[in-house]
């Protein structure tokens, strides 16, 4: 049977963080109700094309999905076991935010079997929280992840910020301190990326607030490698540090072009070939019309470079035998130019036939190489 991933999102905050650009709304409580039967309702409808195939993880994002009442994501996750076939040893993973999360949420959520939460942080400096509009502070976050581990879940991962206003090395260290503390076994660890129409855009162009330059982020997240790494967090993909066997399997099955179907407002999907993306727009979702939007059909241009470019992030590298195999072809004789000219700068290597970056830091540049 074919393996694949189910994505719920979960369009809706307390507040906006300043940097944030993802699909999420405010104020719409209102509308939580309505929206967990929109999803329940697209989630049914689409689980006839999913006959033959097996979920091996179910990651529920957003937004703010712990901003739910705990028997909504309940109920969303028995609709998914109810109309689809579900690997026994599946990853389920909710998304959370500290001032969002109890204890009783999170027994409701292990009763509907989640067993992995990812909960953001971003930093640890409540300055730099209440800088962002985060809705909450250090010690809610240092809360949560004591409620979590009371309800029974080990499988930890949290989301911190690298690059942000007034960030300094010293802050960084303090928040993987905290984090190596409380014995969060996944940490993603982000570059700030500086989105047009957010706040912090607006604020960084005018002048009010200055972000560390590219250099100094650089620096920043060599350092922050170079700690996590000592302290037993393996680098598996450029963002995204693991102890030995707390790899997101969800995110793992993204790099390695797995199939996956998104539910709800944003969503975004790859399945049997083909590309897809649910609208944007609340009201229009709540139309349950679900239209496929911007269907892309793979073509072996798009499939090569979206294969080099996942690959190239993760620290195993590039599996060339089964790039080979995949699109009968010689990844060497292919990209001979550009393989030449990377291993003269010493920027990859290739080992045991695994095409690796070398200079992390430039990968994206590296990247572009080969499109
Ligand atoms: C969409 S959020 C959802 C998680 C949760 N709502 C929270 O904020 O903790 C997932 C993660 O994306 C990252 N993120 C959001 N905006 C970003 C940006 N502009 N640049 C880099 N990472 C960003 C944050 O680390 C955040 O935890
Ligand atoms: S809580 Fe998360 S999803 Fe919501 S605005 Fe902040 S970063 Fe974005």
């Amino acid at each position: 049977m074919k393996e694949i991933s189910i994505y719920i999102h979960i369009p809706f905050c307390k507040s906006k963080c300043s940097y944030c650009n993802f699909v999420s709304f405010v104020n719409c409580e209102n509308y939580f109700e309505e929206y967990v039967q929109s999803l329940i309702k697209e989630i049914k409808l689409f689980s006839k094309e999913c006959k033959n195939t097996i979920v091996k993880t179910i990651y529920v994002g957003g937004g703010t999905p712990s901003i739910l009442k705990a028997e909504s994501i309940a109920n969303i996750l028995n609709v998914i076991y109810a109309n689809y076939n579900i690997d026994d040893n599946a990853e389920i993973t909710v998304e959370a935010n500290p001032n969002s999360l109890t204890y009783e949420k999170v027994k409701i959520w292990v009763d509907a079997k989640v067993n992995r939460i990812s909960i953001g942080l971003q930093a640890k400096s409540n300055k730099l929280l209440k800088l962002l509009n985060r809705p909450h502070n250090y010690n809610d976050f240092k809360n949560a992840i004591q409620q979590i581990k009371r309800a029974g879940i080990t499988n930890i991962s949290t989301d911190i910020l690298i690059g942000l206003p007034r960030q300094k090395w010293l802050n960084i260290n303090r928040t993987i301190n905290k984090l190596i503390k409380l014995k969060v076994n996944h940490i993603s660890a982000y570059g700030l990326i500086l989105e047009p129409e957010t706040k912090l855009y607006k604020q960084v162009e005018s002048g009010e607030l200055k972000i560390p330059n590219d250099d100094k982020s650089v620096k920043f997240y060599q350092k922050t490698r170079k700690k996590l790494e000592k302290n037993g967090y393996f680098c598996y993909e450029i963002s995204n540090f693991a102890k030995i066997g707390y790899e997101s399997k969800h995110n793992l099955n993204y790099w390695a072009r797995g199939e996956f179907i998104g539910f709800g407002v944003a969503a975004y999907s790859f399945y049997n070939g083909m590309h897809w993306e649910n609208t944007t727009s609340l009201s229009e979702y709540l139309k349950n019309e679900f239209k496929k939007l911007n269907i892309e059909k793979e073509t072996e241009k798009t499939a090569k470079e979206e294969f080099i470019m996942l690959a190239l992030r993760t620290t195993n590298g590039l599996d060339i035998s089964k790039y080979n195999q995949i699109f009968k072809t010689d990844f060497k004789k292919e990209y001979s130019k550009q393989l030449n000219k990377l291993i003269n700068n010493n920027t990859v290597k290739i080992e045991n036939e695994f095409l690796k970056v070398i200079k992390t830091e430039i990968t994206n540049l590296i990247i572009e190489e080969f499109f």
